[in-house]
């Protein structure tokens, strides 16, 4: 299958082909996405919550996501591979963050980035754009502004916040953003958003009508515990499969069933 690259997103948005991005944090995981498809895997800055068990994801490194997406790299062959820029990597100066940036595509072999915010970051976005590296934007719900939001939650009930995110997305796509995730805002706005743009929209919990979805992998496969927002779609249910293949091991263990000689030398 051929690679995917930022013009094929533009071409599918065209097209009116959706486009799927899910996350990834490591190696096999991204070889079995890359194999089923997925045009664009996102080294996200959740990671910090979903494989660190951080409580949000503002502890998270530059350092821990060229990790992570140095895995990823390795297991996959077609899909764009994109990296999430953490909290404070892109915020103290433009000159940190075009520096950041670079060592997500230097060290860490991403094609792309991602940046949260919109007006606020039009010149970063820019800066970064201007040096051939390309930029996801990401408005609507950041998580890195949680402390700001109080919380996780919808964004752009109010007139003044739709007109606000309108007004973002259109900056970011004269930055020069690539694409621009819409997480958790109202469908009909996402619905605007995506026709204002000419860069594909991707969705999270922003309704139907963005130009491609994007989920948590660990969401989709049912490993995130009890955790589940009214955006996740469960896919398959892995916990309980998992839950079960240890029982059978400590059973079979203890009872000196396994190894069995098929097992021994
Ligand atoms: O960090 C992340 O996983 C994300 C996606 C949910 C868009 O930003």
């Amino acid at each position: 299958m051929k690679k995917v690259t930022i013009l094929d997103l533009k071409k599918m948005k065209e097209q009116g082909d959706k486009i799927t991005m899910l996350t990834a944090y490591d190696c096999p995981t991204s070889r079995m996405l890359d194999a089923s498809g997925i045009e664009i895997l996102l080294v996200g800055d959740s990671v910090g919550s979903v494989m660190a068990g951080y409580q949000n994801t503002l502890p998270v490194t530059v350092e821990e996501i060229i990790y992570h997406c140095q895995a990823v790299a390795r297991g996959r062959t077609r899909a764009l591979l994109v990296a999430d820029m953490p909290f404070m990597s892109y915020q103290v100066s433009i000159e940190e963050a075009k520096k950041n940036a670079g060592r997500m595509l230097k060290e860490g072999l991403a094609e792309a980035i991602k940046i949260e915010g919109g007006v606020n970051m039009e010149e970063v976005i820019k800066a970064i754009c201007d040096i051939d590296i390309p930029v996801m934007a990401h408005i609507g719900l950041t998580p890195q502004s949680i402390h700001r939001m109080g919380g996780y939650k919808v964004q752009g009930q109010a007139e003044r916040e739709r007109e606000k995110l309108l007004q973002d997305a259109l900056a970011v796509e004269r930055a020069g953003a690539f694409a621009v995730v819409l997480e958790v805002i109202p469908s009909f706005l996402a619905k605007e958003i995506s026709s204002q743009l000419s860069i594909p929209t991707i969705g999270i919990g922003a309704g139907p009508d963005c130009d491609g979805q994007v989920l948590v992998i660990n969401d989709l496969l049912g490993l995130s515990g009890e955790f589940q927002p009214k955006f996740v779609k469960r896919f398959a249910t892995l916990e309980p499969l998992i839950s079960e293949a240890v029982k059978s091991y400590i059973t079979e263990v203890k009872k000196s069933k396994f190894p069995g000689a098929e097992h021994s030398f």
